[in-house]
């Protein structure tokens, strides 16, 4: 008989995880058999942390969810989601702002495979000013993140912040 589980691959750079993705992972782990999140590992050089280390942040925030996967990917994510037999693609739609662009990218996977379907969930009121852009900035400036990122992100985001200002 067919496989007939549902498996989502919930994408993102994740540099760093917030609790706003964390909100849209749990929402997804309790909708889905297994939620696969996919932490892309194109060499950016603006970013913060490395793909190891962004992995290693969000297995420790999942250790207890069986059904979520934390994984990585490159190249193109359909062909990813292709890869592991995934039905959905799941992001987060925080503000009409996230629309476009999403909009977007969601047309443009499905014409490269129509039979996966993007879904898009909206996180918990109190995160939808939340962003990874947003959180690094207060942190490297010394602003308050507690209640936004999960406490292992918030402690490393600490160190990196402290050993940035002390080398200006
Ligand atoms: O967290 P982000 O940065 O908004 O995530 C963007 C991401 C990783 C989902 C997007 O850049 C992506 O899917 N990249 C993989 C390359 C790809 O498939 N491009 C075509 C998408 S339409």
């Amino acid at each position: 008989m067919a496989d007939q589980s549902r498996v989502a691959v919930y994408p993102g750079s994740f540099d760093p995880p917030t609790n706003g993705h964390v909100d849209i992972i749990e929402r997804g782990a309790k909708l889905f058999d297994r939620i696969v999140v996919a932490v892309l590992t194109n060499a950016d050089k603006k970013a913060l942390f490395d793909t190891v280390e962004r992995v290693s942040m969000l297995r420790e925030i999942f250790s207890g969810h069986p059904n979520v996967e934390v994984d990585t990917f490159g190249g193109l994510l359909i062909e990813y989601a292709r890869r592991r037999r995934a039905n959905v693609i799941v992001r987060g739609l925080r503000a009409v702002s996230d629309f476009e662009y999403e909009m977007q990218m969601a047309l443009m996977n499905r014409h490269l495979s129509a039979d996966i379907e993007t879904v898009f969930m909206m996180p918990a009121e109190q995160y939808t000013y939340v962003s990874s852009r947003l959180v690094k900035e207060v942190a490297a400036l010394g602003g308050s993140i507690t209640g936004l990122v999960p406490p292992v992100v918030e402690s490393r985001l600490r160190d990196r912040s402290l050993v940035h200002q002390r080398r200006v």
